[in-house]
């Protein structure tokens, strides 16, 4: 069915919102490739990436309707943060943020009766239930740990281990 064209504007913005997580999580990733943590880099930068696909997710359902995309420009990123914990925190910020926008995308599918688009959007629910939990544990495991110190390089090596898409990006972990 053709898409509503406030639903297409939504789905429009949040491809902004998702590009735009993305260049927050690079900037994160430069900010701890300054410090030398490479573990922390990689797993921003892993997430970084995620950030992208979830966005070409969105493009394309779009793309598939015939729907028109548009794609806004994109804010300065910051890459400097005055400590690693201040980082994860405001991850967590933008994570609660998308899915506040991402609740109210599924809202607005299921009062438009657009099941397609609330297919899509159920997804993008599950995946915000992980991204939270994960930015929580790893904020608490930072407070543990403190911002410098053995217990950060141990943070570090673990959070090297991960590959890209590891925490959320399979359907079958979202
Ligand atoms: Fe696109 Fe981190 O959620």
């Amino acid at each position: 069915m053709t898409m509503d064209g406030s639903l297409a504007k939504a789905l429009n913005d949040q491809i902004n919102h998702e590009f735009s997580a993305a260049y927050v999580y690079l900037g994160m990733a430069a900010y701890f490739e300054s410090l030398d943590l490479e573990g922390f880099a990689a797993w921003m930068r892993a997430q970084s990436e995620e950030e992208w696909a979830h966005g070409m997710r969105i493009y394309d359902h779009l793309a598939a309707r015939d729907t028109p995309i548009t794609l806004g420009g994109l804010d300065e990123a910051d890459t400097e943060y005055s400590d690693p914990q201040s980082v994860v925190a405001a991850a967590l910020t933008l994570e609660q943020g998308t899915t506040r926008s991402v609740n109210a995308l599924y809202a607005q599918a299921v009062e438009l009766g657009d099941y397609q688009a609330k297919s899509l959007v159920d997804w993008f629910v599950n995946e915000q239930t992980e991204e939270e939990d994960t930015l929580r544990t790893l904020l608490s495991q930072l407070r543990i740990a403190g911002n410098d110190g053995a217990g950060l390089l141990i943070l570090d090596r673990e959070l090297a281990a991960r590959q890209p898409g590891a925490a959320g990006e399979s359907d079958a972990q979202a």
